[in-house]
Order: C-alpha cells, then sequence, then structure tokens
C-alpha cells in the first residue's frame, strides 16, 4: 500500500458545561470524521489522504478545528457543509479553502484575540 500524502486532523474533543475553553463538538461523535471520509471516499482519496480524529489540538476558540498536514493548513469553524468543499478544493485540487483558514494571528499565539486571557487548559 502507498504511504498516505496527507492527514486531515479533525478535532472531537468534547468539553464539559462551563468549562473555561469552548470544545470543538458536544457529542464527540466525529460527525465532520465521517463526513470527511465519506466524501474522500467518494473523490478517489481513500488510499491517499487519512481522516484522523483528534483530541484538543489547542485552538479550541475556533472550533470545530481541522488541521491538513504535511502543509499545516489550519481550518476554523468548519461545519458539516463546508467539508466537500475543503476536499474537492484542497484535497483534490491543492487549493486550500481561503475563507475557512485560520490567520496567522490566531494561531499559538497570545495575539489571538478569541483566547481568554486566563493561561490555563480545562
Ligand atoms: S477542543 Fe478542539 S481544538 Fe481544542
Ligand atoms: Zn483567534
Amino acid at each position: 500500500m502507498a504511504k498516505f500524502e496527507r492527514h486531515v486532523f479533525i478535532c472531537t474533543n468534547v468539553r464539559e458545561p462551563g468549562s473555561a475553553r469552548p470544545s470543538c463538538t458536544h457529542d464527540g461523535k466525529g460527525e465532520l470524521h465521517g463526513l470527511f471520509k465519506d466524501k474522500m471516499k467518494d473523490a478517489g482519496l481513500k488510499n491517499t489522504v487519512r481522516a484522523n480524529k483528534a483530541g484538543c489540538l489547542d485552538q479550541c476558540e475556533h472550533g470545530p478545528t481541522v488541521v491538513v498536514y504535511p502543509e499545516a493548513v489550519w481550518y476554523g469553524s468548519v461545519k458539516p457543509e463546508d467539508v466537500e468543499e475543503i476536499v474537492t478544493e484542497h484535497l483534490v485540487h491543492g487549493r486550500p479553502v481561503q475563507r475557512l483558514m485560520l490567520v496567522d494571528d490566531c494561531l499559538n499565539t497570545p495575539s489571538c484575540p478569541h483566547r481568554p486571557p486566563v493561561k490555563g487548559k480545562a
């Protein structure tokens, strides 16, 4: 079997209500993960791209969060209806979906305006 060319990590983390940070799913069922798998299979990517359920990716305020490696393209606020566009545009044609990408000011930086000012993770 050929090596996977890409991995798509889809956060399925669930936190208790009232936690300090939000979580990407409320039920942990991984609806987005299932959709990615289905759409990738339909697009003929089954053997070249792998959809992985992930724990917290530390971009909780931008969730649901998805990251595509090896190019490290981060997507935020991904909805079920966005999955087909990511698969077709990014994974098939190599064109990341700009409108869903997290901006640099939000990635692993205290300057992200969406993060709580208090350090520490719930
Ligand atoms: S809970 Fe999804 S990135 Fe943290
Ligand atoms: Zn942000």
